[in-house]
């Protein structure tokens, strides 16, 4: 396993990036880290934020509000990179699909039905739609201190999918993998409109001052073997090499959660820089299979930092002594509960901090 891509010359200003540094696969003397959705409702200082900022999108598109979220854990926890405060869910939004964001139970859009409802969506609006977070990222990008990278993100083309056509959040997944399976013509039509409106985004993201892009594949593990090499890998690998065109020095992490061994295809196959990996995979594994490969971000569970004491110490020093030697960004599997008590985070930062290879 090769990558087809070479490593893209970094700049004078984000060499002295840890996570800049890690993903140009250097080994360092600790791993830099942040943490998935390390803004949000766990942190008293979001909440008074968030009071104030009316509608959940509303937050997402005030430039002022988003990047003091942004920055809020940047502060607090003195991590590596702030990731900026947005949603996957504006990609659907922009295009025209009525979402909103219902307290306690989440994203709600107006579920794609027919083909009518997928014609009827305008890749043309993203850019003009989605300025107000290219000038969040601008404001952040001032506003951090030196050595903190800053992170763009989006979901990959089959998550968001799943979202605009179940219109809440799919834990089942019937009408989406229904789509794909019955219906894979109208489902491709979808995907290519997703990714030409990822790429635009992305590419807008890295225009405005992101240093580092993610792409959230949260409901990968929900398809077949096969499924998973159409519907995230092929439109994986063609986001990467729209990106690549204007912004070979920016580079790319994926995350496609729970996919187990599929990963490994995944590093391979798409050309992304770096992978982000789910608690359920075998640390050795990683090391083993993905580590010689590409730079690896993860595992921490997120409810061991619900739960705190000896097991999230014990679990961090794992991780850090199988992983923290090849190139690697601690992060968690997936993002920060919202029952998670900051102080335990804090704690979390500090052993990271303190190792050292
Ligand atoms: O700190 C950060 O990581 C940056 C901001 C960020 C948010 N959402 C803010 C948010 C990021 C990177 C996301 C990604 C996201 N959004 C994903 C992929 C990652 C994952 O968790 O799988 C997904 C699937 C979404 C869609 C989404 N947005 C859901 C399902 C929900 C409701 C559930 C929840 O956690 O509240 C949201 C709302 C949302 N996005 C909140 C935040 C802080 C909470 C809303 C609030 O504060 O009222």
């Amino acid at each position: 396993m090769t990558r087809t891509t070479p490593v893209a010359e970094s700049s004078p200003a984000t060499l002295n990036k840890l996570l800049c540094r890690a993903l140009a696969r250097q080994v360092l003397p600790r791993p830099p880290f942040w943490f998935m959705r390390q803004a949000g409702r766990y942190l008293p200082e979001y909440r008074e934020v968030r009071e104030k900022a009316g509608s959940f999108l509303d937050f997402c598109y005030s430039p002022e509000l988003a990047c003091e979220a942004t920055l809020q854990p940047v502060r607090r926890f003195g991590t590596d990179a702030a990731i900026v405060f947005s949603d996957i869910l504006v990609i659907p939004d922009a295009l025209g699909q009525a979402v909103d964001f219902l307290p306690q139970k989440g994203p709600i859009l107006e579920p794609i039905r027919s083909v009518g409802d997928i014609e009827a969506l305008s890749p043309g609006r993203v850019r003009d739609h989605l300025d107000p977070v290219y000038e969040t990222l601008r404001r952040a990008r001032g506003a951090l201190p030196q050595g903190v990278a800053l992170i763009g993100f989006a979901g990959a083309p089959w998550t968001v999918a799943c979202y605009m056509v179940e219109g809440s959040a799919p834990w089942e997944l019937t009408c989406a993998r229904a789509w794909a399976r019955d219906r894979p013509a109208e489902t491709q039509t979808l995907i290519s409109i997703l990714i030409e409106a990822t790429a635009t985004h992305l590419i807008a993201q890295a225009d405005a001052g992101a240093e580092v892009l993610q792409l959230f594949d949260t409901w990968a593990g929900a398809l077949t073997a096969a499924e998973f090499e159409r519907w995230s890998i092929a439109p994986t690998a063609e986001l990467v090499r729209r990106i690549r065109e204007p912004h070979p020095e920016v580079p790319i992490i994926g995350f496609p959660n729970k996919v187990g061994r599929l990963y490994a295809a995944y590093a391979e196959r798409t050309g992304v820089d770096a992978v982000s990996i789910d608690s359920t995979v075998p640390l050795q594994w990683a090391a083993n299979e993905l580590q010689p490969h590409c730079p690896v971000q993860g595992n921490l569970d997120p409810y061991l930092l619900v739960s705190g004491g000896k097991p999230l110490r014990d679990e961090a020093q794992r991780i850090l002594s199988v992983l923290g030697r090849g190139p690697f960004v601690f992060n968690l599997g997936h993002g920060v509960l919202p029952q998670t008590p900051p102080e335990h985070v804090s704690e979390l930062a500090d052993i990271i901090r303190d190792w050292s290879s």
